[in-house]
C-alpha cells in the first residue's frame, strides 16, 4: 500500500501542488487526501483509512457513493452506446422530472456544470432584456467566472445604503469584467431597492441563492425572497435561483417551493446527477424562448446532455420523487444536527449547527442564531481558530469536514440518503472526544 505522502510527492510532479483540482487541495493534511474507493457514506484513503464523509461530492453525492440505481443507469447507458450531442427520450423524461422538481421550469436546458448553466442562464437573461448588469449578493456563490465570481470569500467596502464595492475572487479577470456586477448585501430589501434605482434600467438579471449554503446555511429571511421576486417583476428583471446546491436538497420542489417564490429562471446541478456530471438551467417559456435555435442567445455544448449523466439524473429524480426520502433526509438531520448542538453546549463551544435538508454549516463563535441571516455579522464574529481546529481533528478521527471554509464564511457541509442512524452514532461519538479536545 503506498502512504499518501508518497502518491503526493508523484502527484506534484504533474498537478500543481499535487491536485488536479485547486480545491481538492486539503490545508489541515497540507495536501490532497488521495482516496481509493468510496461506497454509501464512507470512503477510504490510498492508506486503507476509513472516513464517513460530510463533503458528500460538495453536494452532487446526495444519493450515497455507489448508489446501485445509479449505477444501473449507468449501464443502461453503456449498453445503449453512450453516445452524446444527440437527444433520446430520456432526455423528455428527465426534463418532466426536472420540472416536478422545479415547478418554475416550463422548458429546461441541459448543461454540465454549474458554472456553465449560470454564465448561461446570465446570457439569456442579458439577451431577455436587453439590458447588460447582473446584480448579485455579497458572499453567494454561482462558480467560477468572469460574469459572476465577485465577492463570495471575501468582506468589502459597503455604503451607506448597502452597496458592496465589487471585487473578483480571482486575479485574471478581464479589468471591465467587474462593471458588470453590481454587489449589495443579502437579506435587506431596501438595500435591493437603492442599487436598483441608482442602476435604473441597467440591471439584466439579480442572481442569487435561495439558502446560500455557501454561506454556511445562510437563508432568506422572513417575506424578503418574495418582496425581491415582486420587485424584479415591477422592474421588468430576470430573477435567477441559483438552486446548485439547495436543489432537490430538502423537498421536492426545492427552494423555491419551499419559499413559495417561483423565478423566472433557475440553474440546477450538483444532486441532480448524483455524482455524474450534468448541469441544466430552466424558467418561464417566454424567456427560454430566446435561446438558439429559436432565439438569439446561443448555449450549446459537445457534452450537452450526453447519455450517462441523463440516465443517472433520471434514476436519482426518481429516487427523491418516492415516498419517505425527505423524511430520511430530515429525521438524519435532526439527529445529527439536535446532537452536535448538544455537544458544542456540554464542552462549552460556542457556537451552534444551522442546516436545511441534507446541508448545514457549524457557526463556531456565533451565539446568537439571528446573525446567521447576515453575512457580515456571522464574518465579524466567526471563530476560525476552533474551525481549524474542528477539520484538523475530524481528519485525523476518521470524519470528513473538508476544509471548504473562505477567510469569512463557515464552511457547508452535507449528508447523504445513505448516512444511516450508526453513522449519526459514530459520528457523535468521535465529535464528543474531538470537541473535549479543542475546547
Ligand atoms: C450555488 C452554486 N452555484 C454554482 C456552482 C458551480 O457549480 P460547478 O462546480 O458544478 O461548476 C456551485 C459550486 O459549488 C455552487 O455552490
Amino acid at each position: 500500500m503506498r502512504k499518501l505522502t508518497d502518491i503526493h510527492a508523484e502527484a506534484s510532479n504533474y498537478f500543481i501542488a499535487g491536485a488536479s483540482a485547486g480545491q481538492r487541495y486539503n490545508a489541515p493534511l497540507g495536501q490532497p487526501l488521495y482516496i481509493s474507493r468510496a461506497d454509501g457514506s464512507r470512503f477510504w484513503d490510498a492508506e486503507g483509512n476509513e472516513f464517513i464523509d460530510f463533503h458528500t461530492g460538495a453536494g452532487a453525492a446526495l444519493f450515497g457513493h455507489n448508489n446501485p440505481r445509479i449505477r444501473e443507469a449507468i449501464n443502461q447507458a453503456l449498453e445503449l452506446g453512450f453516445f452524446m450531442n444527440f437527444d433520446t427520450v430520456h432526455h423528455t423524461q428527465l426534463a418532466k422530472l426536472l420540472q416536478q422538481f422545479f415547478p418554475s421550469c416550463e422548458r429546461v436546458r441541459l448543461l454540465n456544470t454549474g458554472s456553465e448553466a449560470t454564465q448561461a442562464a446570465i446570457r439569456l437573461a442579458r439577451t431577455y432584456s436587453g439590458r447588460d448588469k447582473v446584480l448579485r449578493f455579497e458572499g453567494h456563490f454561482h462558480g467560477m467566472h468572469e460574469s459572476i465570481w465577485f465577492n463570495h470569500n471575501m468582506v468589502s467596502k459597503v455604503d451607506d445604503h448597502g452597496e458592496v464595492e465589487t471585487n473578483p475572487d480571482s486575479v485574471g479577470f478581464p479589468i471591465h469584467a467587474k462593471d458588470g456586477v453590481v454587489n449589495v448585501v443579502f437579506n435587506d430589501v431596501e438595500a435591493f431597492e437603492h442599487a436598483l434605482k441608482k442602476y435604473e434600467e441597467q440591471i439584466a438579471c439579480v442572481i442569487l441563492e435561495p439558502i446560500s449554503y455557501n454561506c454556511g446555511c445562510l437563508e432568506s429571511r422572513g417575506d424578503y425572497l418574495r418582496a425581491i421576486r415582486e420587485i424584479c417583476t415591477r422592474e421588468n428583471i430576470v430573477l435567477i435561483f441559483d438552486e446548485v446546491v439547495s436543489g432537490l436538497r430538502m423537498r421536492p420542489g426545492s427552494a423555491q417551493k419551499y419559499y413559495g417564490v417561483l423565478p423566472d429562471l433557475t440553474v440546477m446541478a450538483k444532486a441532480i446527477g448524483g455524482g455524474m456530471s450534468i448541469a441544466a438551467f430552466g424558467g418561464k417559456k417566454e424567456v427560454m424562448e430566446h435561446l438558439n435555435p429559436i432565439g438569439k442567445a446561443a448555449v450549446s455544448g459537445t457534452y450537452s446532455g450526453a447519455l450517462i449523466p441523463v440516465l443517472a439524473s433520471v434514476a436519482c429524480l426518481t429516487m427523491a420523487s418516492e415516498e419517505g426520502f425527505y423524511d430520511r433526509i430530515e429525521d438524519t438531520g435532526n439527529k445529527l444536527f439536535a446532537g452536535i448542538d448538544g455537544l458544542l453546549a456540554k464542552h462549552n463551544i460556542a457556537g451552534h449547527v444551522r442546516g436545511l435538508g441534507a446541508r448545514f454549516g457549524i457557526y463556531f463563535g456565533v451565539e446568537n442564531p439571528e446573525d446567521d441571516f447576515d453575512f457580515r455579522k456571522v464574518a465579524a464574529v466567526q471563530d476560525k481558530t476552533t474551525y481549524k481546529k474542528f477539520v484538523t481533528e475530524c481528519v485525523k478521527n476518521g470524519l470528513w469536514f473538508h476544509d471548504t471554509a473562505g477567510p469569512v464564511s463557515p464552511a457547508h457541509y452535507g449528508f447523504t440518503i445513505a448516512h444511516t442512524q450508526r453513522d449519526v452514532d459514530e459520528t457523535l461519538e468521535r465529535l464528543d472526544s474531538i470537541f473535549a479536545k479543542i475546547a
